[in-house]
C-alpha cells in the first residue's frame, strides 16, 4: 500500500518535512491555516529563508513545471484526513507571553481540528517540542474525538533540525527517535524513514515521555554547552586569558568535542531559549524542578552576554551613547536563516538604540523581519552604507559576508575605527594591522 503523508503547519520545520517526505518518495499533503501561506508554497516559492529548500520544493510541488507533482497543499482539513495514512503535526510552541511554559494551544487545536476528519486507521505523528506528558494527554483525546476510535494511534517523533541546515538535517538526520505504543506504529515509521536509515541514521524506538524528553535533553544540552563557553568567557576577560584557544584546545578532548564552543552573545532563536524554559517550568509541575536548577544559571549567563556586550560597547565609545553612531552587522539569531525570533543581535542593538545611540544595522537576510519586529532602529542597505560615519562598528550575527569584508576599505568609511566582535569570527590580526581598535568577548584586547 502506497502510504499517503500530510504535514500540519508549514513553518521552518512541516515545510522542510512536506518537502523531504516528497523527496523520499511519497504523495505528501501539505496543511496550514493561513492561505496566504498555502498559496505561496503551492507556487514552489519558501516564505522564509532556507538554503536549498526553494529548490527541493519546486522539484516535487504539483504545478510547477518539471515537478515530480509529489507534494501538494491545502487548507481543507477534511481533504487531509481523507488523504492521510500518517499525519505529521508541526505546528510551533512558542513561549507563553509572560510565562516560561510553553503554549501548546497550536499543537490542541491542530489535533482537535484534525480528529474529526480521521474515519479509518491512521497514524497521527507529533513533531513538535511539547512538555513531557504532552504525548500521553493527546493520544486520549485524538481516540476520543476520532470517528475511528481506537485505530487512530499516536506516536512521538521530535525533529532535530537546524534553521540553516534544515534540508540536509531532515535528509539525513543524525538520528531517528520514535515513541510508539504499538508494533503497527514503529512498522509505519520504520517504512516511512526506511531510506535515512538505510543509509546509516540510527532509529531509536522508545516509549512517549522518553521522546518528548530526548528533545528537550538535547536542546537543554547544547543551551549549557554554549553557557558553559561564555561562563569562561567571562573569567578570561577578568584573567587575561583567550576563551577561543581555550574552546580549542579543550575541544580536542574527544569526551568534549569541539562544537558548540563558540563563545560571544549567547543563544537565540526560536528554540533553545523557550525550550530551556518550558522545560524548567514542565519540571515544576511534575515536582522535579531541583533537578534543572542549573537551567536557570544557564539561562541567566546567556541573558548578561547581551547587557555585556552593551557595556563594552558603552565603554568603547566613551562612556554614553548619546550622539554616537553605532553600526550593527547581523540581526538574525545565526546566520544562512532570516529568523529573529529571540536574537541576541536585535536585542543589543535595540538596548543601544534605548540608552540612546543611534543605531545602523543592516543584515544580509534578515531584515524584513528585522524592521517588523523592531522598525524604531535605523537599517541600511548593505554593510558599507551600515557602516559609514559610524563611531564603532559591532559583529553580532557571523555571516560569511561579514568574515570577507576588508578592513582598510572599511576604515575609510567610519568616524572612527573601532570593531568589536560579538561572535569571535573575525581575525583579530587583520583588523588591528589596518589600525582598527579591535575588541572580542572573551579574549584579550591586544
Ligand atoms: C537548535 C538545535 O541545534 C536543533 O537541534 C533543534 O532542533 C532546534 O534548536 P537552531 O535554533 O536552528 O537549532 O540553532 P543552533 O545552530 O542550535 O544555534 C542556536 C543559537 O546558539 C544561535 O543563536 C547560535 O548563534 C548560538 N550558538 C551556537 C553559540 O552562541 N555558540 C555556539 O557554539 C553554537
Amino acid at each position: 500500500m502506497a502510504i499517503g503523508i500530510t504535514v500540519i503547519g508549514t513553518g521552518y520545520l512541516g515545510a522542510t518535512h512536506a518537502a523531504a517526505m516528497a523527496e523520499l518518495g511519497f504523495e505528501v499533503l501539505g496543511l496550514d491555516v493561513v492561505p496566504e501561506k498555502i498559496g505561496t508554497l503551492s507556487r514552489g516559492e519558501v516564505p522564509f529563508y532556507e538554503p536549498g529548500l526553494e529548490e527541493l520544493l519546486r522539484r516535487h510541488v504539483a504545478g510547477v513545471a518539471g515537478s515530480t507533482g509529489r507534494l501538494r497543499f491545502t487548507t481543507s482539513w477534511e481533504e487531509v484526513g481523507e488523504f492521510g495514512d500518517v499525519h505529521f503535526v508541526c505546528v510551533n510552541t512558542p513561549q507563553k507571553q509572560g510565562e516560561y511554559a510553553c503554549d501548546m494551544s497550536y499543537v490542541d487545536s491542530a489535533v482537535d481540528s484534525l480528529a474529526p476528519h480521521l474515519a479509518r486507521p491512521a497514524l497521527v505523528v507529533g513533531k513538535s517540542t511539547v512538555p513531557v506528558g504532552s504525548a500521553e494527554r493527546l493520544a486520549a483525546r485524538l481516540a476520543r474525538l476520532a470517528p475511528a476510535g481506537d485505530a487512530v494511534e499516536l506516536a512521538w517523533n521530535p525533529e532535530f533540525l537546524r534553521e540553516g541546515f534544515a534540508v540536509e538535517d531532515t535528509l539525513r538526520p543524525d538520528r531517528i527517535v520514535v515513541g510508539v505504543r504499538s508494533d503497527r506504529a514503529e512498522e509505519l515509521l520504520r517504512e516511512v524513514y526506511a531510506k535515512p536509515v538505510a543509509a546509516g541514521s540510527p532509529f531509536v524506538v522508545t516509549d512517549f515521555p522518553t521522546a518528548e524528553l530526548v528533545k528537550t535533553a538535547a536542546n537543554s544540552f547544547l543551551a549549557t554547552k554554549i553557557s558553559f563557553i561564555n561562563a569562561m568567557a567571562e573569567v578570561c576577560e577578568t584573567a587575561g586569558g583567550d576563551v577561543v584557544k581555550l574552546a580549542e584546545a579543550i575541544g580536542y578532548d574527544d569526551r568534549i568535542g569541539r562544537k558548540f564552543l563558540r563563545a560571544g552573545i549567547g543563544f537565540g532563536g526560536g528554540c533553545l531559549p523557550k525550550d530551556i524554559r518550558a522545560f524548567m517550568a514542565r519540571a515544576g509541575e511534575l515536582g522535579a524542578d531541583q533537578a534543572l536548577t542549573f537551567l536557570r544559571e544557564v539561562d541567566s549567563i546567556n541573558m548578561r552576554r547581551r547587557s555585556h556586550m552593551v557595556d563594552l560597547t558603552r565603554e568603547t565609545v566613551g562612556g554614553t551613547f548619546l550622539g554616537q553612531r553605532v553600526a550593527v552587522l547581523g540581526a538574525t539569531f545565526k546566520p544562512d536563516s532570516d529568523d529573529v525570533r529571540d536574537s541576541p543581535a536585535l536585542n543589543v542593538a535595540g538596548q543601544i538604540h534605548l540608552q540612546g545611540g543611534q543605531v545602523t544595522v543592516y543584515d544580509p537576510k534578515g531584515m524584513a523581519n528585522a524592521r517588523r519586529v523592531f522598525p524604531t532602529l535605523g537599517y541600511a542597505d548593505s554593510a558599507a552604507e551600515a557602516v559609514r560615519g559610524a563611531d564603532v562598528v559591532l559583529h553580532l550575527t557571523e555571516w560569511r559576508e561579514f568574515r570577507e569584508l576588508d578592513p582598510q576599505v572599511l576604515g575609510e568609511a567610519v568616524a572612527h575605527r573601532r570593531i568589536l566582535d560579538g561572535r569571535n569570527t573575525l581575525d583579530p590580526e587583520l583588523w588591528r594591522k589596518s589600525g582598527w581598535f579591535f575588541r572580542a568577548l572573551g579574549r584579550p584586547t591586544a
